[in-house]
């Protein structure tokens, strides 16, 4: 049962989402700043969806795992000895210790034989099984095989493990199976991380999840830096799906005439190492993905860009901005210099977007906040929002109507 203040919110953000893309509207400021609302969010989206955890390339051995925290809970993500990735709790089963204590809010990556508790020296094989616990022979009926540590559903999708807290979601591979030919030539399963930023973000996830997704912002926020390259307005989104947003950021037409050209006296253009097997629009456009609710990730030519987004209240997330190249990047010699370049062009982008998220924040926060209209430009925000109203009640986004479309643009 609802409390009367999240039932009228959640009916104000069903009502603004049922608004045609002509008369759409920004959500209440409170959907952004509201504890309560994010703790539904939380039961709603976050522990009955997948969410994005790791890359396999972070856990290449038996023995490897990575701490993190989601949602309040200390996880592992192990790799075990048959080669199986593993999402555990941290919690020990026995005095309830974290037993990979020192979060820092960020990842951390490790490699062990298994996991120790520190406290009264429990160990876990990397699959969670109890493996050894010193001086419990006296406890009546204590058998080792009940006394694990809690798996959380876990499932890996073209190399990235996700959980699902509830364990009651869509299979993950159901979920995400049209993008399966769209992202084939990536083959992400392969690529290895070159590059990871973190950042502290003082807002909330829908802020990032929205600048990520809308390009009208080119125009402002990255007037000297994308908008040369990709101006909004080039900007188109694909149909309406109940498990992601997806967007084209077209090249202007003379960058377009210079990988073209460049491609024609086989030259590379500047960056790391091209992605092969690219169709003509995938290598001249950066692709834009958000698997629902914050698996944020943009296919390049040469590169995939993922953002490991940890919320942690309605106004607070970690974030890591990472880098995914290809084994042929990974094996050349100039390797260190492109990773050298490219830090800068990332850092410098992401910049800009963290400097608005922020101040979007800060206004979400005022009392002076209205209700802004959206651009067409804005599809992206206006999906996000039918997606949310529809998670709210229980229930997926149903394929919207093409009409109003707004399609390729050409600038
Ligand atoms: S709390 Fe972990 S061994 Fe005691
Ligand atoms: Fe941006």
């Amino acid at each position: 049962m609802l409390t009367p203040v999240l039932a009228s919110l959640t009916a104000d953000i069903a009502a603004t989402a049922a608004l045609p893309l002509t008369s759409a509207h920004t959500l209440p400021q409170a959907a952004y700043t509201n504890e309560a609302f994010f703790k539904l969010e939380e039961e709603k989206l976050f522990r009955a969806g997948w969410l994005c955890v790791a890359h396999i390339s972070e856990l290449p051995n038996p023995g490897d795992y990575l701490a993190l925290e989601l949602l309040g809970e200390p996880l592992a993500i192990t790799r075990a000895e048959d080669g199986a990735i593993h999402t555990l709790s941290r919690v020990c089963p026995h005095r309830a210790m974290d037993i990979l204590p020192g979060s820092t809010g960020f990842p951390r990556k490790g490699h062990a034989p298994n996991l120790l508790c520190p406290y009264h020296f429990w160990s876990f094989e990397m699959d969670g099984r109890l493996r050894g616990c010193p001086h419990m022979q006296e406890a009546k009926d204590f058998t080792k095989a009940e006394w694990p540590l809690t798996a959380v559903r876990s499932d890996v999708w073209n190399g990235f493990v996700f959980v699902n807290f509830d364990g009651a979601a869509m299979e993950l591979a159901k979920c995400y199976r049209d993008l399966d030919a769209i992202v084939a030539p990536w083959n992400f399963a392969q690529m290895s991380i070159a590059i990871t930023m973190d950042w502290d973000c003082p807002f909330n996830w829908k802020v990032m999840v929205e600048n990520w997704m809308e390009s009208y912002h080119h125009i402002g926020a990255h007037s000297t830096t994308l908008n040369r390259i990709m101006p909004g307005q080039n900007t188109w989104i694909e149909p309406e799906h109940p498990h992601y947003v997806h967007a084209h950021l077209p090249y202007t037409a003379k960058l377009q005439a210079e990988v073209e050209e460049a491609a024609a006296r086989g030259e590379a253009m500047p960056g790391f190492l091209p992605i092969s097997g690219l169709s003509g629009g995938q290598s001249k456009e950066w692709g834009l993905f958000t698997g629902y609710p914050f698996f944020m990730f943009l296919t390049m030519p040469d590169r995939l860009l993922w953002y490991r987004l940890l919320p942690i209240s309605a106004e607070r997330c970690k974030l890591q901005t990472i880098t995914l190249v290809s084994p042929e990047t990974m094996a050349s010699p100039e390797l260190a210099k492109m990773i050298e370049e490219e830090s800068v062009l990332l850092r410098d982008f992401h910049l800009e977007d963290m400097e608005v998220n922020e101040a979007v924040q800060t206004g979400l926060r005022s009392r002076y906040a209205v209700r802004g209209r959206l651009s067409h430009l804005e599809e992206p925000v206006w999906l996000i929002q039918r997606y949310l109203a529809a998670r709210l009640a229980g229930a997926y986004p149903e394929k919207a109507s093409r009409k109003p479309y707004y399609g390729l643009r050409t600038v």
